[in-house]
């Protein structure tokens, strides 16, 4: 499956997909790292590792989200892309486009979904005093960090972590489980309408 991977920051996800893909029996190959932001720092990474990137930046667009991602499906069509992964992409995603991507736009969210839905998740579940914490790679529907679970990942919640050192053991997880779920899309073992919920 030719898959794009979309990044808003540093791509530590996006690289740990570029590296499991690497496989000879790997089953999605990624074609595309694709920005909202020219400064991305993972653009640089994809492009050390080879990886053809783009760059669509949302902010000429203003408000106009749809725009926005007409732009950003244009590039993914031109490159024949069959898969999405959000990998740390931080813009809210319009019904429009995740219609279109439906059952093919995967993302990978720093909470145990349905918990800590959004954005600061490791400082809200520090704050609820919750005793485990982790990851979910899931499908993306229109509702935001709703869609079905593909995997999850828990980590224990320690006595004296802060945001950071939460976040650190969180994202261990996300490496290990995003190219888990990648998988398991690309070769048809996850499928929307029938998501192998599974626990890692
Ligand atoms: C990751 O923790 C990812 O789960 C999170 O952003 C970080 C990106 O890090 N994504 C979201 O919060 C999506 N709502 P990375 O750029 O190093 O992969």
């Amino acid at each position: 499956m030719r898959t794009a991977i979309l990044i808003s920051g540093r791509g530590s996800n996006m690289v740990a997909l570029i590296e499991a893909a690497r496989a000879a029996d790997f089953p999605a190959e990624i074609v595309l790292v694709a920005a909202n932001r020219p400064d991305a720092g993972g653009l640089e990474r994809a492009n050390a590792a080879g990886i053809a990137t783009a760059s669509v930046d949302h902010r000429p667009f203003g408000k106009d989200r749809e725009a926005f991602e007409r732009a950003l499906d244009e590039v993914l069509r031109t490159n024949q892309v069959e898969l999405i992964a959000l990998a740390g992409f931080m813009r809210v995603l319009t019904p429009w486009f995740v219609t279109r991507w439906q059952g093919r736009l995967i993302n990978i969210h720093p909470s145990l979904l349905p918990d800590f839905r959004g954005t600061h998740t490791h400082a809200r579940a520090l704050e609820a005093g919750v005793a485990e914490h982790g990851c979910t790679v899931h499908f993306v529907v229109p509702e935001l960090d709703a869609g079905p679970t593909i995997l999850q990942a828990n980590v224990p919640v320690l006595p004296g972590d802060d945001e950071a050192s939460l976040s650190a053991r969180v994202l261990k997880q996300e490496h290990r489980i995003y190219p888990q779920g990648l998988a398991l899309v690309a070769s048809g073992a996850a499928r929307l309408e029938d998501p192998a919920a599974a626990s890692a």
